[in-house]
């Protein structure tokens, strides 16, 4: 690697957790809903501080959460060097904030929810490594099981995809900045990244996703995820990120 290419090296992670949760149900927004104790965001954030190569962190927060210094971050170790900065109304408003403060000396953006706290480190580590092996777009994805049918408004079937095409995608979502930066200036609007790079006519690929990245949106989701965080997992140190290296900040910020 030249001296040019380090300098422009480094993987930022955009994480959203901007969204009220309005399906959770919960007095609090749904990243500082505590999970085994902890807010789900502090889940999050302890795994992305585990990924080798990180440089630059940006956390997406609702408006009035936008200190760290206010009470509901005090079981939230924010790594050394991340910034916070307020979301939008909408998911791409927020990834769009998230974006503005990144390093731009990332070459690979990836984008998570927090909502997904319990996503192994792995993940990321795969969609960093389809990114720098030349892909447009990657994300992690799993078969889907069940049969799945278009409908139209009055919900008649409209059509029966074959199943092996279909896969049930997670995040995080990983691209060469330069890409994700094009695509979010399109000002489309979609309920992932990886549709708006697609969009401007780019090659996504899929990788492996895990069954741990599933995102928790209503109040039985949250029942699962406190039987998991405290299940097996939990042996390896309680974190997803336990079984790779810790990092106590960034390996550069801004
Ligand atoms: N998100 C965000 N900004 C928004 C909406 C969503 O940052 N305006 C984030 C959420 O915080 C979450 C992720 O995007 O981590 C996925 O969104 P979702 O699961 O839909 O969360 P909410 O929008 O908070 O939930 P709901 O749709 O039930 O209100
Ligand atoms: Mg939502």
């Amino acid at each position: 690697m030249t001296d040019a290419h380090a300098a422009r090296s480094g993987v930022g992670v955009v994480v959203v957790a901007a969204g009220s949760g309005s399906r959770l149900g919960a007095s609090l927004p749904k990243a500082f809903v505590p999970l085994a104790g902890r807010p789900m965001l502090a889940w999050a954030l302890e795994t992305v501080a585990a990924l080798p190569g990180l440089r630059s962190l940006v956390v997406v927060v609702p408006e009035a959460l936008a200190d760290p210094s206010l009470p509901p971050w005090s079981a939230v170790s924010l790594p050394v060097g991340a910034h916070v900065v307020a979301g939008g109304a909408e998911r791409t408003e927020s990834v769009a904030a998230g974006l503005a403060a990144l390093d731009p000396g990332c070459d690979v953006v990836l984008v998570h929810d927090a909502a997904r706290c319990l996503t192994p480190v792995a993940v990321f580590e795969r969609v960093v490594a389809a990114v720098r092996a030349g892909a447009d777009g990657v994300v992690p994805g799993l078969a889907v099981v069940d049969t799945v049918k278009t409908v139209d408004a009055d919900g008649v079937v409209t059509g029966t995809p074959e199943r092996t095409t279909l896969r049930a995608v997670q995040t995080p979502q990983g691209f060469p900045r330069e890409v994700l930066l094009a695509a979010h200036a399109s000002g489309m609007v979609a309920t992932d990244d990886a549709a708006l790079v697609e969009r401007t006519g780019h090659r996504v690929v899929v990788v492996d996703g895990d069954p741990m990245g599933f995102k928790v949106t209503t109040p039985e989701d949250l029942e699962r995820a406190e039987r998991l965080a405290g299940g097996p997992r939990a042996l390896g140190g309680g974190s997803p990120g336990a079984t790779s290296g810790r990092s106590a900040g960034l390996t550069s910020s801004p």
